[in-house]
């Protein structure tokens, strides 16, 4: 294997300016999927060109599924036509690559197909947890093997299914949504049960293509079998609250610093960090804009401000859950913080609490390691150093904008993995440099 290239990260003044970041990647996967089974034709309008959504379109073509992508002035047009009637057998493995949330939607999908499929990924994907997936779509009716330690790849044979009320054993809206696609094609209803609301972008979706999803006031959300999808929608895709999350956290950790960015989804299960923000002493103000296809959309700014010492507490976890090493990376500029009922951050991309905790030590802060959380103290400007990304595109993001606050130069190692989601992010970066 070629060594990691080296990125280096010099450190920032300040940085300024009004941007856009690119498309959600949530959503952006959860269209294409229900695009897949839709009647007819859907067009999607700045899908995420990042390498987790494009894994989720080459296994639809793979099953068969006819995806056309077009350039635009603002991005990649993405055109779906469905097959209600269902896949076509593939002929080989499905690479999911990088992405847990292709492999564990696409499950939910394939529970029903009556045959059988191998899900593959790289490296990181291959090491994380599938068994929360399998356990509900086999109650269901599916059958899905794994690989020792519930890992994939993930072989899955499907079958008739049955509705099931179901509680994930943690808050996932991975596994939500995985159960809810199964359930489109099963008898009866199906029931998530949410041990703590998540991001409900499926939801939201599901009544765009005019499936009926209900949510009663103690968390359950409900989908009924034999829904048929709408085709014939025009979507549009917009910006990725978490890939805010990375320029916000400059803005807000560097003096002098102003950053807007727009045409960014606020959908309120996404928009956590901008509170904590808040918390942390930032200047943050959002403004919704409009409303599309469910999703509200509008603008961010985000200002530094007075640093404070930040706690989060476990009931927070979810819905930050993917801003939490960004958080870290603010509280290496001024403040502090100290997270726990966290665990699951360490079967993400990377073992994200000790990956975290080991890169930001290296670049000097002073640091603390939980089961199931971590912290960084107030006492130390950082020095810069050599991280490694460990092949999870969020660290690299961490440790760039860790490194803007540092003393010396960054140099993160494997950092392109950056392109997951967030293609073009260093280029971005040196753009806002004041
Ligand atoms: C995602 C859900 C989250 C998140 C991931 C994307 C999604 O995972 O970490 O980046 O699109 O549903 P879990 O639902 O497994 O926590």
């Amino acid at each position: 294997m070629s060594a990691p290239s080296a990125t280096l990260v010099h450190p920032a003044r300040a940085v300024r300016g009004t941007l856009r970041v690119p498309p959600d990647k949530s959503i952006s996967h959860r269209y294409a999927l229900l695009a897949s089974i839709a009647a007819g034709r859907t067009t999607i309008d700045d899908y995420s060109t990042g390498a987790d959504c494009l894994s989720t379109l080459s296994c639809l073509e793979a099953l068969g599924v006819n995806v056309t992508r077009t350039a635009t002035a603002t991005g990649v047009q993405v055109v779906v036509d469905g097959r209600p009637d269902g896949f076509a057998v593939p002929r080989g493995p499905l690479d999911c690559g990088n992405s847990g949330t292709t492999m564990r939607m696409l499950s939910g999908l394939l529970a029903s197909q009556p045959f059988t499929a191998t899900l593959v990924g790289d490296r990181s994907l291959s090491g994380r947890p599938m068994r929360r997936v399998a356990a509900p779509l086999t109650a269901m009716g599916a059958r899905l093997d794994l690989q020792e330690g519930g890992r994939p790849p993930l072989v899955i044979t499907g079958g008739a299914l049955t509705g099931i009320t179901h509680t994930p054993e943690v808050p996932s809206a991975q596994i939500k949504s995985a159960v809810l696609l199964a359930g489109l094609r099963a008898s009866g209803h199906t029931t998530v049960r949410e041990p703590a609301a998540t991001r409900d972008h499926t939801e939201r979706a599901l009544a765009a293509f005019g499936v009926e999803v209900t949510r009663s006031a103690d968390g359950d959300v409900r989908v009924g079998g034999g829904a048929r999808l709408a085709g014939g929608l025009s979507l549009l895709v917009p910006g990725d609250p978490s890939s805010t999350a990375f320029l916000a956290v400059a803005a807000a950790g560097l003096p002098g610093s102003a950053v807007e960015i727009t045409d960014v989804g606020l959908n309120p299960t996404r928009t956590a960090l901008f509170d904590v923000l808040r918390r942390a002493g930032a200047d943050v103000t959002t403004t919704i804009e409009s409303t599309r296809h469910g999703e509200p959309v509008g603008r961010v700014r985000i200002a530094h401000g007075a640093p404070a010492a930040l706690v989060i507490t476990p009931d927070e976890v979810p819905l930050l859950i993917d801003e939490l090493p960004a958080l870290a990376a603010l509280a290496t500029f001024t403040g502090s913080i100290e997270v726990h009922g966290a665990g699951e951050l360490r079967v993400k991309e990377s073992d994200r609490i000790s990956a975290l905790v080991q890169g930001l030590a290296r670049l000097g802060a002073d640091v603390d390691e939980f089961p199931d959380g971590f912290a960084v103290r107030a006492s130390r400007r950082l020095t810069g150093g050599t991280v490694d990304a460990h092949h999870d595109h969020r660290l690299a993001m961490t440790f760039a904008i860790a490194g803007l606050g540092a003393s010396g130069p960054t140099t993160i190692l494997g950092a392109e993995i950056a392109a997951v989601s967030f293609p073009g992010f260093f280029a971005t970066l040196d753009r806002l440099r004041a």
